[in-house]
């Protein structure tokens, strides 16, 4: 019985500092500790039986314990809002040799450097804006059932996470007004995440990207924007491409259109299968006005599009919902 006692003593000490403590139940003393019951003569047989089932039940208890320390030591507290190094410890866990850049991104970088190339600046849009640059500036009229078009979240402030990169152009235009009176003109594409209280399905999502052009001279045409916009869509599918307008309406411009290419055959698709791929059109004076711009002597175009539609097309994902999922086995694919 003594000996029982001091195999108990053991094996706990051991399950304490075992990191797989529910192995050590299977260790091959326990084994033949029941062995040893019939070598005993019949007397003390119901005893040592007894005293074996009580060892068995608290290295057991034992067991359970430790598994529950453990348990508990590898879930630390993550603190969003604190700084990266206090959740250093859980950030280790996370190999950085094995991040990649998310597909987003890297797709955003080939739309960016197209655009670049062309001799636009790039300018990142902001996520936190206010109402007269997502409606007023862009000549929305207070009230008007075209703010409704955009399922516009809002802060208790009143401030808005803007539902399109559209709340750019003001602020384009304002800082590219120097640029005009020196005998220039204003070319930036703005980019970024944008936000709208949507239904998420395979085509909708609360949160996505959009890019959006800005183009002002003396002499900008709508022949200007559609050999710009089709220039750019041949760059990045890399090959010739089908394209055409129909009439839209959007408040900041006159004409407003919508650009659609035909899906290529290489991309899977079948002659007279047209993708719109984006909101353009001739800027509205209006908009030029309010940013100080005489529209008698300039006028511009605009666009702006989303990006995931872009990526979807290139590399036939059915499912927009992929992108914000976080999934790896999806993020692979473009590793
Ligand atoms: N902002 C519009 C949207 O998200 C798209 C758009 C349409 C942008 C026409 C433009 C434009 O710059 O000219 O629905």
């Amino acid at each position: 019985m003594q000996n029982i006692e001091d195999v108990r003593k053991d094996y706990v000490e051991q399950i304490e500092a075992s990191e797989t403590p529910r192995e050590l139940l299977k260790a091959p003393t326990l084994k033949q500790l029941y062995g040893v019951i019939g070598t005993l003569p019949p007397e003390e047989r119901g005893a040592y039986g007894k005293a074996i089932n009580q060892l068995k039940l608290s290295l057991e208890a034992a067991v359970v314990t430790r598994e529950a320390a453990l348990e508990n030591a590898t879930i630390v507290p993550i603190d969003v809002t604190a700084p990266w190094d206090l959740n250093a410890s859980p950030i280790d866990l996370l190999p950085t040799e094995q991040g990649t850049q998310h597909p987003l991104t890297r797709e955003l970088e080939v739309v960016i450097d197209i655009f670049t190339r062309m001799g636009f600046e790039a300018i990142e849009s902001r996520q936190i804006d206010d109402d007269y640059h997502m409606f007023g500036a862009l000549n929305f009229p207070e009230n008007h059932p075209a703010r409704d078009g955009y399922d516009t979240f809002r802060t208790e402030e009143g401030y808005i996470p803007p539902a399109h990169t559209s709340t750019m152009q003001h602020r384009i235009l304002k800082e590219g007004i120097e640029k005009l009176e020196a005998g220039g003109q204003i070319a930036a594409v703005s980019y970024g995440r944008v936000f709208r209280n949507e239904d998420v399905d395979a085509t909708h999502e609360h949160t996505f990207y959009q890019y959006e052009g800005v183009f002002v001279s003396k002499t900008a045409s709508l022949a200007d924007m559609l050999g710009t916009l089709r220039a750019f869509f041949e760059a990045y599918y890399g090959q010739n491409l089908h394209t055409k307008t129909q009439p839209a309406y959007f408040p900041f411009v006159e004409p407003g259109l919508e650009f659609a290419i035909e899906k290529p055959a290489a991309l899977n698709g079948k002659p007279g299968e047209w993708l719109e791929m984006l909101g353009c059109g001739m800027i509205h004076p209006n908009v030029l006005q309010a940013a100080g711009i005489d529209s008698n002597t300039y006028r511009g175009f605009a666009w702006g599009g989303g990006i995931e539609r872009l990526v979807m097309l290139k590399y036939g994902i059915e499912d927009l919902r992929h992108f914000e999922s976080g999934k790896l086995a999806f993020l692979r694919k473009f590793v």
